[in-house]
């Protein structure tokens, strides 16, 4: 699907954003191993979730979608069984890298394969630990998916980490649980900790002393009712179109505010963004509160260290702001976005390249030369659903109409992204 977007002149609007895609995820895996029923209320029906709910289905659990609300049939900890062919996790990374820790450490061999971006992501980052582990675990595509994992008993390790991922992080917490012994994990960033604290919401030990996070495994999980805060990382589209659009102020209600997510947030206020955070409460042992955002004039900064991995999947969103911002931003430390989806440093320099922006990319970044002025092009999503939400951001305040094309990838995290920004819009 090709989709056109028109320019806009003010976005005046209170609005909710679909569930938080890291959490639709974990409610489903451990809602699967724990014991009883857990029932989630505000999830994300993204294609990448529907993906792990998919695989846990074929490992022989009862889950029932009913729009937002899922109920998940939990088997316990060594409730799963051996799948009937493949385990297809779709564009899912979160699937495919958590599960396999999740795989390391049961009765049973499986295979694991996604589609073609899937095939392309890098493997031995959970391949490495969890055969430190004892995990029989091993990619038949040289460090790519396909993956096949037969299931092995675990021992317990000291791992520090080498790049800050909740993915990687999640993956030895999970293979911990069917280890023997204290698994300790080290992390000198921070990365989101939302398995950590769901984890222990269900009955598991995971303690983070000072970036040292230690799991000594329990007998069982107990199912538990979850309810799934407004995804920040969808939330930031519309922050950001708020931000450049003149005139404009917009709500975002419910949206989960966990210090290891809200990077974006912190970075917009460095650049002199009128951002407020309201209504503060916890739901499910995560933060949420509403957002409220008004037209600001934004200066460059400098982008680097530990706001990364608290901001890595808003920086695309970003660096659309940081063109309209005044000055030259640079982005650092950020090689992590050449393995996302796409290589998010080319696909977003050749995309809004397209539309006049002169951004140089640098070995670990790149550099954004602000107040430029966009027009609008015919651009390419890459398939990656948060290119094709970050152009059409940029394209509400260029001059001229934008057209994405393969645009309806934005299904993987915010299925009705086009109708939601298109009620706003004028
Ligand atoms: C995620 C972790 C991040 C993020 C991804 C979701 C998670 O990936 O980019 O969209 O749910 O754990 P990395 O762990 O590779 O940084």
């Amino acid at each position: 699907m090709d989709k056109v977007i028109r320019p806009t002149k003010r976005i005046n609007a209170k609005i909710t954003v679909p569930g938080d895609k890291s959490i639709s995820h974990r409610a489903v895996m451990f809602g699967s191993i724990a014991k009883g029923t857990t029932e989630i209320t505000g999830f994300l029906t993204g294609d990448d979730c529907m993906s792990t709910i998919s695989c846990f289905k074929k490992m022989g659990i009862d889950i029932q979608v009913d729009g937002e609300r899922v109920t998940v049939h939990g088997k316990g900890l060594h409730g799963l069984n051996a799948p009937d062919g493949l385990l297809d996790v779709g564009n899912s990374g979160t699937t495919i890298r958590l599960i396999s820790g999740l795989l390391a450490g049961q009765k049973f061999a499986c295979r694991l394969n996604g589609d073609a971006s899937i095939q392309k992501r890098p493997m031995n980052r959970v391949i490495k630990p969890l055969s430190l582990m004892g995990a029989n675990i091993k990619s038949t595509n040289d460090g790519y998916a396909p993956l096949e994992i037969t299931g092995t008993p675990l021992k317990a390790i000291e791992y520090k980490m080498p790049v800050a991922s909740a993915q990687v992080k999640s993956a030895i917490l999970l293979a911990s649980l069917y280890a023997h012994g204290d698994t300790v994990v080290i992390e000198d960033m921070p990365s989101r900790d939302h398995t950590e604290i769901m984890l222990n919401f269900f009955g598991a030990d995971i303690k983070n002393e000072n970036g040292r996070i230690t799991s000594h495994p329990v007998a069982e999980l107990y199912g538990k009712n979850i309810t799934v805060p407004a995804d920040i990382s969808s939330a930031a589209f519309f922050v950001a179109a708020g931000l450049l659009t003149p005139d404009s102020e917009i709500t975002i209600t419910n949206v989960g505010i966990n210090k290891t997510r809200t990077g974006i947030i912190d970075a917009f206020l460095e650049m002199g963004a009128d951002i407020k955070t309201v209504n503060e409460r916890l739901a499910g042992g995560e933060p949420v509160g509403d957002l409220i955002v008004k037209t600001s004039k934004l200066k460059a900064i400098t982008l680097g260290g530990d706001i990364i991995p608290r901001m890595i999947d808003e920086i695309p969103v970003f660096v659309v702001a940081a063109l309209a911002a005044e000055g030259t931003t640079v982005i650092k430390d950020a090689q992590e976005l050449k393995v996302k989806e796409s290589n998010r440093i080319a696909t977003m320099i050749e995309e809004l390249g397209k539309m006049g922006a002169k951004i140089t990319e640098t070995e670990d970044g790149m550099i954004i030369e602000g107040g430029q002025k966009l027009h609008g092009a015919v651009t390419y999503s890459h398939l990656d659903h948060r290119v094709a939400m970050s152009v059409a951001v940029a394209a509400l305040n260029a001059q001229g109409e934008t057209t994405i094309t393969d645009a309806d990838c934005v299904g993987i995290s915010f299925p009705n992204f086009y109708e939601l920004l298109e009620s706003i819009i004028n």
